[in-house]
């Protein structure tokens, strides 16, 4: 079974930068329409011009929207409905949100990674997969992270959304079953920003992927109808590893990549200048 992302209508979230922004370049060829969102609409003119370029006869439709605001994906489904727009494949690829201590961020800035990063996704899925459904032909690939198996402080917030999203769609995937509809889960590993490329294609630092091998692997994996992608060998061998690992070492690797918590770092006994002089 495969997504019908080939002469279809994809609507892709996050597509104004990182993973987002490449997974539409490499889809524009490929498409009949695209429908892009993302909060900044001066960033979408600048896209279109691109995608149009890599194909001429692209239908867009660019639809700016913040999906941390509840309410949001109803408004961008009542605009396509107005524009008689179904799509039949949908790529959710908005994320980030910066490291911070669960107790210093404000209960504000937690309620809106997790309608953007959690409620948006399940509510597009859930306007979107009845009609998928009946024209028995879809699919779902949700950009998510290799972080849905690791434990890491200071990202407790984005686990919530990222594991749940994990076993959300996990589920969903048996829930649709032989109704021809596909769901992908990925979970990349670390990701070079599309600024640092130099040609599109430079090799990226070990474990890192370039943005463009990471969306080429992601779609072949999507496209394959695969429940689960981890893109680059080096990250899949790991993430392989990871998921058999017992829950301590997984705290442990949590610990070790936080790094010491302020106050922890290692303390000298003496200056350094005297450990230096010290003979023997
Ligand atoms: N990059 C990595 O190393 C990496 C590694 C593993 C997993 N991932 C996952 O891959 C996904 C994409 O990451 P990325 O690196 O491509 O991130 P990115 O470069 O920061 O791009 C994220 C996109 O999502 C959009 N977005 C964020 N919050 C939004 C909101 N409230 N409403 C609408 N759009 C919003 C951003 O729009 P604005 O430009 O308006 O902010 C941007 O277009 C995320 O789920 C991330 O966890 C990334």
């Amino acid at each position: 079974m495969r997504p019908p992302i080939d002469f279809g209508t994809i609507l892709i979230t996050g597509a104004c930068s990182g993973l987002g922004q490449e997974l539409a370049r490499q889809l524009a060829p490929r498409a009949r329409t695209l429908v892009l969102v993302c909060r900044h609409p001066e960033r979408l003119d600048t896209l279109s011009e691109d995608l149009q370029a890599l194909n001429p006869t692209l239908g867009m439709i660019l639809l700016p929207a913040d999906l941390s605001r509840p309410g949001e994906v109803d408004r961008v489904m009542e605009e396509l409905s107005q524009h008689f727009i179904t799509p039949g494949v949908l790529v959710n690829a908005a994320g980030g949100g910066a490291q911070a201590s669960f107790t210093q961020q404000s209960w504000e800035d937690i309620e809106q990674t997790l309608q953007a990063h959690l409620l948006a996704p399940l509510r597009l899925a859930h306007r979107l997969l009845p009609a998928m459904i009946a024209r028995k032909s879809g699919g779902i690939l949700h950009v998510g992270s290799g972080l849905s198996h690791l434990f890491i402080p200071g990202l407790a917030a984005a686990a919530a959304a990222h594991r749940g999203l994990d076993g959300f769609f996990e589920s969903l995937r048996l829930e649709v079953e032989g109704s021809g509809v596909v769901i992908t889960y990925a979970a990349p590993g670390p990701v070079q920003a599309l600024s640092e490329d130099t040609d599109g294609e430079a090799p990226a630092p070990f474990f890192r992927l370039s943005a463009q091998r990471c969306a080429r692997e992601l779609l072949a994996g999507f496209g394959r109808g695969e429940a689960l992608v981890y893109p680059g060998t080096g990250h899949a061998w790991v993430m392989g590893l990871v998921s058999r690992l017992p829950r301590s070492l997984r705290r442990a690797l949590g610990r070790f990549a936080a790094g010491p918590r302020p106050g922890e770092e290692p303390q000298l006994e003496a200056p350094p200048e005297q450990l230096l002089l010290t003979p023997g």
